[in-house]
């Protein structure tokens, strides 16, 4: 990671009517996700207006393909997070090579695991796996609210991206307003689960998408840190180039 180069983002993307990040951008640039979170409640008010910052989302035909469910009862987050746990362990137990009784076997079922899924079984989420089987992560990080993104299946075109950019502006403004968040990739563990669908109140076309935890973060998690700089490729005057 090129540290240097991304200072340049910070300081040498000179704009003619504004030298440093505006509000705006500073929200953006220096939002962290946020895994430990302070034992006090969001007011409600606070959330429905986070909420509004996804309900005005652009999307693909204005379908508006989301639905929201806040949960703030600790006992049934959790209940969700044991249940993810549970299912954590039976993957570790069959795919982690290190630790699996199955030996060897357990890195086959990896590589095969992999190759099938290789989003979902992508290194980080695999090493996440581990991770929330051993107890050493958190489904929710403790936060005190969780909202679940429900997604309306029948949304225009490719909805899940609607849910994505509807997610981000919840993000966005919760982290302007002082609050921290981070997203729970993991509660599609729920997804499929009839018993979790009845108990939530989940019916079809929705079905769950994306959860955020949201909370007062412990200490200062935010600021802005180095990214990946992929090449832009930039077409002007018949030639292509690429800058960094
Ligand atoms: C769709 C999505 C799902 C994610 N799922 C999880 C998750 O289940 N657990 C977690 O701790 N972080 C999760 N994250 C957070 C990412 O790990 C994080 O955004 C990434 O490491 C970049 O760090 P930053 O958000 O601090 O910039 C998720 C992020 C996205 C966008």
């Amino acid at each position: 990671m090129d540290i240097q180069s991304d200072q340049r983002t910070a300081e040498g993307l000179e704009m003619p009517e504004c030298q440093s990040w505006n509000e705006v951008e500073k929200v953006i640039l220096e939002r962290r996700s946020v895994r430990k979170y302070k034992n006090k409640q969001v007011p409600e008010n606070v959330v429905r207006r986070i909420l509004e910052a996804g309900r005005y989302a652009p999307s693909a035909g204005n379908y508006q393909p989301w639905s929201f469910i806040v949960v703030r009862d600790k006992e049934i987050l959790d209940e969700i997070q044991s249940f993810i746990r549970k299912l954590c362990k039976i993957v570790k137990f069959f795919c982690d090579w290190k630790t699996s009784p199955l030996g060897p076997v357990s890195w086959v079922f990896a590589q095969i695991t992999m190759r099938l899924m290789p989003n979902k079984m992508h290194p980080t989420p695999f090493g996440a796996v581990f991770m929330i089987a051993d107890g050493k992560l958190k489904v929710f990080h403790d936060a005190p609210t969780v909202i679940l993104i429900l997604k309306d299946r029948r949304g225009v075109g490719k909805p899940d991206i609607d849910i994505g950019i509807c997610g981000q502006n919840i993000v966005l403004a919760a982290h302007s307003l002082g609050l921290g968040t981070c997203w729970v990739g993991f509660v599609e563990l729920i997804r499929q689960m009839p018993n979790w669908k009845k108990r939530l109140g989940i019916e079809y076309p929705y079905e769950i998408s994306e959860a955020i935890a949201v909370g007062y973060p412990v200490g200062h998690p935010d600021g802005m840190v180095p990214r990946e700089i992929h090449k832009i490729g930039w077409i002007e005057g018949g030639i292509k180039k690429f800058v960094a």
